[in-house]
């Protein structure tokens, strides 16, 4: 589900970079990435993400999609600036991911699985296209912070089939993604990193 105005200004801010560059460098100390890493970020917005990935972890490629072609214009135009970054960009949902089994070392979500109305799916689709012992790096969030009595009137989210804490573990763990120590979790929210095929 795209992201309705509101949302769309506070994606775009300074603050919301910020936010971004701090949880990549906590990515990085639960899990460094091999060299030559083949990365995929889901729902990249407008690019921002993508380019403190390649300035995190080097890696040889990113690729980085979004249902929302608005985003991915913003992107491109971002990208122009950033010419060290090697960066693909493309349309899709990331609930039918456009990619062949196990080919990327790790995936990157920074808030966009509770934007899936099938959110099982989309976890079910990062396991896919990961390799065996490739990373998934998350932030994700839970109904008190995007739908809790303020938020719900500002912000625009699917209404059913919504999940917490326990709700997303276990879809991690049932989806063949071992969560690393060293994970926080709030009520609010959770920002981790699981391993494919590790226990
Ligand atoms: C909350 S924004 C996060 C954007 C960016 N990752 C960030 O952290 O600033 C959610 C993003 O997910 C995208 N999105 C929503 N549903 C999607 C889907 N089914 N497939 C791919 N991207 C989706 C939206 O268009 C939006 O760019």
């Amino acid at each position: 589900m795209k992201v309705n105005w509101p949302e769309r200004i506070w994606v775009n801010s300074p603050v919301r970079k910020y936010v971004q560059q701090r949880e990549a460098k906590f990515f990085s100390q639960l899990r460094t990435l091999v060299s030559g890493a083949q990365c995929l970020e889901i729902g990249c917005g407008c690019g921002v993400g993508a380019n403190i990935i390649n300035q995190t972890f080097s890696p040889a490629a990113i690729h980085a999609i979004d249902i929302d072609e608005e985003m991915l214009y913003a992107a491109r135009k971002k990208m122009k600036a950033w010419n060290t970054v090697p960066l693909h960009l493309l349309a899709a949902d990331a609930q039918e991911l456009p990619f062949p089994d196990q080919c990327f070392d790790a995936v990157f979500n920074y808030g966009i699985i509770h934007h899936l109305e099938n959110w099982q799916k989309g976890v079910e689709e990062i396991s896919r296209v990961l390799k065996d012992d490739g990373t998934f790096y998350f932030e994700e969030i839970y109904p008190p912070l995007y739908a809790n009595p303020l938020f719900r009137h500002i912000l625009d989210h699917p209404k059913d089939n919504r999940f917490h804490g326990p709700q997303f573990r276990e879809a991690l763990a049932e989806s063949g993604l071992n969560l690393l120590n060293g994970y926080k979790e709030s009520r609010f929210a959770i920002l981790g990193a699981a391993v494919k095929g590790r226990s």
